[in-house]
């Protein structure tokens, strides 16, 4: 379809927690320049954004993650709501666990985080309905990490880009499409015709492979299922509760105000083809999973599932999010398999990219798109979801 409307400079895909931070930093910058925002679904939305807990923990082994969730931190505290600086306690229930422990004190204090090593009382008078003191072997506390209000902070950055002339449409996109000289020129889509754009920015999360089809070097992003729960309704404290976590046994809670919340990673990966929204079908063995993370939580609390949902998110083979320009794409940009914890930082990093500024040449290999030219797809699919049971073991190595 022939279209006769101004391109836009720039087109946004996804309007999740990513690409809504994008469309508000590239306007921030570029008051002149025609800026939008396309989603399939911009009420509600669908994709891992609306369901994420928002665990913010900024302290990671790769120091681009953890830089990166720092300046996500500064910016999600800005935004009213978006940010509640409730702390993180990681537990550990061994001796082996209590070493991992304190070399991640170790390190993230080398690195300037606030880190604190707290004995299990302590740990349990800032969480007594979710720690069992008697299991505790050690406790580190992280005092500036947080629960980030993921949609409250999409929100925030569509209706500032809104103000800032960004147009904000729904349609759902069906390809990318390419002039003569192999040079994007727009986005095809189901309902709203051609769309043209000059430069076009995939922020589509679990389904960012789907938009990329034939190109040579491999774009290993892996959606992955993932169950958590929500528990039974009760008075909500005076001072909510710091998150936990249980590296060693890849459980973690959240105290959501009026009730408690509950996930784990202790399972076999699973590997995800998504639908229309980041939930998947609710897999048998999930039960099992949350069973079993149930039996780290105080029986007195009563933590049962109200209700359960299977989850989607991406994974990788080296746990970095793919973001820069797409190989053999010309003007065609990724932001994908980006955490909440790392997504205004990261959404900053590709404004800085996009407008020609200098940027930290680390920084930008280490998440370059192309960064894994030449490998074997399939092997790193399968590294990918390997990593899966990684994610909350600190320090890399096997129990
Ligand atoms: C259960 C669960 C727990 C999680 N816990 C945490 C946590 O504690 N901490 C943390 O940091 N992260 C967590 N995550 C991960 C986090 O939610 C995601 O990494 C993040 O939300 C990804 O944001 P996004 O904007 O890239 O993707 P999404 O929010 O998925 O947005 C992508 C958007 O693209 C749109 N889209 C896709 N394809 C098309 C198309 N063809 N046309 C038009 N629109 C399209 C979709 O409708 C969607 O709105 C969790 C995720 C889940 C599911
Ligand atoms: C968004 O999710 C809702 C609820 O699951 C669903 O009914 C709707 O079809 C989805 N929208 C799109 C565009 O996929
Ligand atoms: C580092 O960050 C990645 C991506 O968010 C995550 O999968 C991994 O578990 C983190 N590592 C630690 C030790 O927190």
């Amino acid at each position: 379809m022939q279209s006769t409307q101004e391109p836009a400079d720039i087109a946004v895909i996804g309007a999740g927690i990513v690409g809504s931070a994008l469309a508000y930093y590239l306007s921030n910058n570029n008051k002149t320049k025609k800026i939008i925002l396309v989603d399939r679904s911009l009420t509600p939305l669908n994709g891992s954004t609306g369901h994420a807990p928002g665990f913010v923990g900024q302290y990671n082994d790769s120091a681009i993650l953890t830089r990166l969730a720092r300046d996500t931190v500064q910016e999600y505290t800005t935004i009213p709501g978006g940010f509640d600086t409730i702390g993180g306690i990681e537990l550990a229930t061994s001796q082996t666990g209590a070493e991992r422990l304190q070399r991640r004190y170790d390190s993230a204090r080398a690195a300037g985080l606030p880190a604190e090593l707290i004995s299990p009382e302590e740990a349990a008078r800032m969480a007594p309905a979710l720690i069992k003191k008697e299991d505790v072997t050690s406790a580190l506390y992280f005092a500036s990490d947080g629960a980030a209000s993921a949609t409250c902070i999409t929100r925030f950055y569509q209706d500032e880009a809104r103000a800032r002339g960004v147009e904000c449409i729904e349609a759902d996109i069906t390809g990318i499409h390419k002039d003569g000289n192999g040079r994007v020129d727009g986005v095809n889509t189901g309902t709203a015709g051609f769309i043209p754009a000059k430069t076009v920015i995939l922020a589509t999360g679990i389904w960012a492979p789907e938009l990329l089809p034939n190109i040579d070097t491999p774009i290993p992003i892996v959606p992955v299922a993932h169950p958590y729960m929500y528990g039974p309704y009760h008075d909500q404290k005076k001072v909510p509760s710091p998150w936990i976590r249980w590296p060693d046994h890849h459980v973690y809670a959240r105290d959501h105000g009026p009730f408690y919340g509950l996930g784990s990673y202790n399972h076999a990966p699973v590997a995800q083809e998504p639908k229309d929204t980041a939930i998947g079908e609710w897999i048998s063995e999930f039960d099992n999973t949350l069973k079993d993370a149930l039996g780290f939580i105080p029986p007195e609390t009563g933590l049962t599932p109200r209700e359960t949902f299977n989850g989607i998110f991406s994974m990788t083979p080296d746990n970095l999010p793919l973001v820069g320009e797409v190989p053999g794409l010309e003007g065609v940009y990724l932001a994908a398999a980006v955490w909440v914890t790392h997504a205004a930082g990261t959404a900053r990093f590709l404004c800085d990219v996009l407008e020609g500024k200098e940027v930290d040449g680390e920084i930008k290999r280490g998440l370059d798109p192309g960064r894994f030219a030449g490998r074997d797809g399939k092997t790193l699919r399968k590294v990918a979801l390997g990593g899966y049971n990684e994610i909350y073991r600190v320090g890399g190595a096997e129990l």
